[in-house]
């Protein structure tokens, strides 16, 4: 089993102001832990820094500073090849990272044999049937036939889920995996990564917007804004008893039954104004060229 632990992690971006070129922090002094069998959430708004997050853990993005330690149980370090390897990626959008000329078949069984998880053409075709039926894409050998424009959202979402398994992930990097999908599927494709994440034990970081979710479907929330870590605990502590305003203001867009009347009550809503706006709201999401290197370097 595999953790990951990351200490101080900084991302500066260049920028251009004018004729002038500024650095720009994205990620600012961050520091979390990843155990084998527990998901974290991070949650944050749009251009808090989580994908940026996400794609220096999975190796698409290098550092400006801080430390990055992948370890098994014993002590031992995970680096190159068993770091990409072990460390895999869901991305948000389902539809841009799957390979339109290519079946099914073909985005699971390229990684099960480039990590030498499969031998020969037989045995192949076996484990990507197994793998589409853990993901409850069934009958399985039809859709390994089928071409990603044949599938739903969710559906691609839970080939990519399976894609992200196929190397032999015992980390998995899930950045929004059901932001774009409709809302009433979402909760199934959690579900499946929640059981996933059990069965195989997996370390899981869950990059989200939604409080809902994150108290949901993890046992600690790091709540982001701007690039620093501005609260972190178990996640119901986080959720009814936030302490930070940005904390307050995430959790206000997510009415949650429980909490409503007891927290948040009129006098302790933050106003919006008193925090700082000048955030850039660019989206960043992976192409299927990016997403299959990723699951076959
Ligand atoms: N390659 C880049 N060059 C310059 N700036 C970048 C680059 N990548 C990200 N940024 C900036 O870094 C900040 C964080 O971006 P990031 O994509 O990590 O945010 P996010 O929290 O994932 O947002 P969203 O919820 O919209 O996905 C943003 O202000 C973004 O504009
Ligand atoms: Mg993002």
């Amino acid at each position: 089993m595999t953790s990951v632990e990351v200490a101080n992690l900084v991302k500066e971006f260049t920028v251009r102001k004018g004729l002038a070129r500024e650095k720009f922090r994205a990620v600012d002094q961050v520091s979390f832990t990843l155990v084998p069998g527990r998901t974290v959430a991070l949650v944050g708004e749009s251009g808090s820094g989580k994908s940026t997050i996400a794609r220096i853990l999975a190796r698409l993005e290098k550092p400006t500073s801080g430390q990055i330690n992948v370890a098994l149980d014993d002590g031992t370090p995970v680096g190159g090849s068993m770091y990409r390897r072990q460390v895999q990626m869901v991305f948000q959008d389902p539809f841009a990272s799957l390979n339109p000329f290519h079946s099914i078949e073909h985005h699971i069984a390229r990684p099960l044999q480039i990590h030498h998880r499969a031998k020969g053409a037989e045995q192949t075709h076996e484990r990507v049937v197994q793998m589409l039926e853990r993901v409850n894409l069934e009958p399985a050998a039809d859709f390994a036939q089928r071409r990603p424009h044949e599938l739903s959202g969710g559906q691609r979402q839970r080939v990519a889920i399976a894609r992200a398994l196929a190397p032999g992930a015992s980390v998995v990097i899930a950045d929004e995996p059901v932001s774009m999908l409709d809302v009433s599927i979402r909760l199934g494709v959690l579900n499946l990564l929640g059981r996933l994440q059990r069965e195989d034990h997996l370390a899981v970081l869950y990059i989200t917007h939604d409080l809902a979710t994150a108290r949901h479907f993890s046992d600690e929330i790091l709540v982001l804004y701007k690039g620093r870590i501005v609260e972190r605990g178990p996640a119901d502590d986080v959720i009814l008893d936030p302490h930070h305003d940005y904390t307050r203001l995430l959790a206000l867009a997510a009415p949650d039954p429980e909490r409503l009347g007891k927290v948040v009550s009129s006098e302790n809503v933050p106003d919006r104004s008193t925090l700082d706006n000048s955030i850039c709201y660019n989206h960043f999401t992976a192409s299927w060229e990016e997403a299959e290197v990723r699951a076959t370097a």
